[in-house]
């Protein structure tokens, strides 16, 4: 994806830009931006006329004002100053960004990081500018499109118009890091199943690597299977398809620096195996590897940022299919940890592959914690929407740290509870647990069970089955949650 230039001026000269972008609330009340380009009685006539009320994510683009030294105006519409949100702020910062993305403009001097919701202040306006506008270059792409011819953005440069702030420059390169790994998440997310092979997410890895500078390595079925990896084996046996164990380790800290893990789901496709889905929405299954698709978003932006900080990324990749060969209900089998699962249904598979790739991560790199992020349940959609992503985990620092950067971020994570009353419905009469633990608390029951295989490190799990994607008529991935975790990495590598 091309990069747009971001810069900050403080007096910078119209002249030099095609665009000029400025905020506007409903109420007319002038902005400083506004009196500065003396647009004041231009705004106050539009509204007298009613073609502009600068409604929440109203835009109007005027050409050739007179006396402006510029021959495009965007007007922004913020609504009520009072009543500005950051989902409102956001909102209207896409449609600015839709409509310069749909003009011509090219160099563009921007003012609308001028408002700010309430508590926050311009380092985080301008964050979201730069990701939004960054975004909107975003196109699905991939040569199965057909005849989908790619989108070539025009957007060169963006100025803000603010004086210089202590992190601006950090700001806006997270931002455009963040927008570059959400577009590769997207990109793997959308693709059909039959093109995104657990072999394509090893490609898409290992080119990530070579790019970026990571250590990569793929296990193979046989070496999953001589190292005992019996549970996600016992998932992958039903595909003809080869399974992968895909590994990549970020080097930027101290080398005796136990690193941070992000361990991903990979499920290319979901059919549910001998407890098959139903076939209504099947297709969505192919998103069942956003939790990878998010693992290399992250390892993308890393490769931009370069933070002082390890990072390595685990991702279990297989089909769940049934087959001659499948898992069936009533199996019995035995994970890398040794503990052994009876599989009452081959549809709660996310866990049962986690849960090997879990061990190993903590076996192979002694991280000094573990983030898993996975579409682990419908039930969490049912629990909190498509709005806000599942978090549970065992240690109230890193949830805290988790839930902070969610909402610095605006790509937000909701507590759920752990405990022994819930870990009780993973009882089975024929193994140590079995893989699921009825209809009530399902979200909270499969991260119970992955709790059995993290006890001796500090954990966390994102269930993004609700966040991932979006279904209706902007159907896809969404790239979350890539700016999350991103940020919470980059406080990390701030802190240590
Ligand atoms: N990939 C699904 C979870 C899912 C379902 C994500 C719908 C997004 C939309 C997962 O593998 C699954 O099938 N989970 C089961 C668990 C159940 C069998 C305990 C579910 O949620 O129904
Ligand atoms: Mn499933
Ligand atoms: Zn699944």
């Amino acid at each position: 994806m091309k990069k747009i230039n971001f810069t900050l001026q403080a007096n910078p000269q119209l002249s030099q830009f095609d665009t000029l972008v400025l905020p506007v609330f409903s109420e007319g009340k002038s902005t400083p931006a506004a009196a500065h380009f003396a647009l004041n009685g231009l705004i106050e006539s539009l509204f007298k006329q009613g073609d502009f009320l600068a409604k929440p994510g109203q835009t109007l683009m005027l050409h050739f004002v007179a006396q402006l030294d510029c021959p495009r105006l965007l007007l922004v519409g913020f609504g009520e100053a009072e009543k500005l949100s950051e989902k409102s702020y956001i909102s209207s910062l896409q449609a600015m960004a839709k409509n310069l993305d749909n003009s011509g403009a090219q160099a563009i001097l921007n003012t609308t990081h001028h408002v700010t919701p309430k508590d926050r202040q311009a380092d985080w306006s301008l964050y979201q500018n730069a990701l939004q506008l960054q975004r909107s270059f975003y196109d699905y792409a991939h040569a199965s499109r057909g005849e989908h011819t790619p989108k070539t953005p025009k957007i060169e440069q963006v100025c803000f118009m603010a004086e210089p702030l202590a992190n601006h420059q950090q700001a806006l390169q997270q931002a455009q890091a963040t927008a570059l790994g959400m577009a590769l998440t997207q990109d793997l997310g959308n693709l059909p199943s039959n093109v995104c092979t657990p072999a394509y997410l090893a490609d898409s890895a290992q080119q990530l690597a070579q790019s970026g500078g990571f250590e990569f390595n793929a296990l193979d079925r046989e070496q999953m299977l001589a190292m005992g990896m019996g549970s996600f084996m016992a998932v992958a046996q039903g595909s003809e398809t080869p399974p992968k164990l895909i590994c990549l380790a970020y080097r930027g800290g101290k080398a005796d620096q136990a690193p941070i893990a992000l361990v991903g789901k990979g499920v290319t496709f979901d059919t549910g195996g001998i407890s098959l889905k139903p076939g209504a929405s099947m297709d969505e299954m192919k998103y069942d590897m956003c939790g990878a698709a998010t693992v290399l978003g992250v390892f993308q932006a890393l490769a931009e940022l370069k933070p002082a900080i390890n990072v390595v990324g685990v991702i279990p990749a297989t089909e769940n299919m049934p087959s001659g060969k499948a898992l069936k209900p009533g199996d019995v089998i035995t994970s890398l940890s040794g503990q052994t699962i009876e599989v009452l249904n081959t549809d709660a598979e996310g866990r049962l592959i986690l849960c090997d790739a879990l061990t190993y991560v903590q076996q192979t790199y002694q991280p000094a914690l573990v983030i898993d992020i996975a579409t682990l349940t419908g039930a969490c959609i049912i629990a909190l929407g498509n709005h806000v992503s599942g978090l549970l985990g065992n240690d109230q620092t890193l949830i805290d740290a988790l839930i902070n950067a969610g909402k610095t971020t605006y790509d937000r994570f909701w507590p759920l509870p752990l405990g022994e009353e819930w870990d009780e419905q993973l009882k089975s009469n024929f193994a140590d647990m079995a893989n699921i633990g009825g209809r009530e608390g399902g979200t909270i029951t499969a991260a119970q069970f992955l709790a059995r295989f993290t006890k001796q490190v500090k954990w966390a799990h994102l269930d993004i089955a609700g966040t991932a994607w979006q279904s209706g008529q902007n159907k896809g991935a969404t790239g979350r949650p890539v700016p999350a975790l991103v940020e919470f990495i980059m406080q990390q590598a701030a802190h240590d």
